[in-house]
């Protein structure tokens, strides 16, 4: 689908957007990864929490002060995430997550990177804290 093309919201984004999935918070015993990470250009905020097991995200949780084009793509991030190996969700994009939508109007697509960024800090927290404990 092409989202050049979509003016509003579709009936899958609005169902993520009423019904956002893995929205909470992971607890400091069994997170692995968090970031915050906010769009400059509007303000909006992204807190996100991953928990690894084994390099697979085992559970993913989410909250988000922002607008519903945020809420529904961040919310289809953290489906695409969870259960993925941290190579895999590495490579998530904002493409991925738009497309697993149906498609966003083209001005908010710009909100679904949100996720993208979100998701890339998260891991890299990880990251640097593994590398922390095995040196
Ligand atoms: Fe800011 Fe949607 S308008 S992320």
């Amino acid at each position: 689908m092409n989202s050049n093309q979509i003016t509003k919201y579709n009936d899958n984004v609005m169902e993520h957007f009423k019904s956002p999935r893995n929205v909470g918070e992971i607890d400091d015993e069994n997170v692995s990864g968090f970031s915050i990470t906010g769009d400059p250009e509007c303000g909006d905020q992204l807190y996100l929490w991953i928990k690894v097991e084994k390099e697979k995200i085992v559970d993913i949780k989410f909250k988000l002060f922002g607008c519903p084009g945020a809420i529904a793509t961040s919310s289809m991030m953290t489906v695409l995430a969870k259960g993925k190996s941290i190579k895999k969700a590495k490579k998530i994009t904002d493409d991925d997550i738009i497309n697993s939508l149906g498609g966003i109007p083209e001005n908010k697509k710009h909100c679904s990177l949100l996720g993208v960024v979100a998701l890339q800090n998260a891991i890299r927290e990880y990251e640097i804290k593994k590398m922390s404990e095995i040196l």
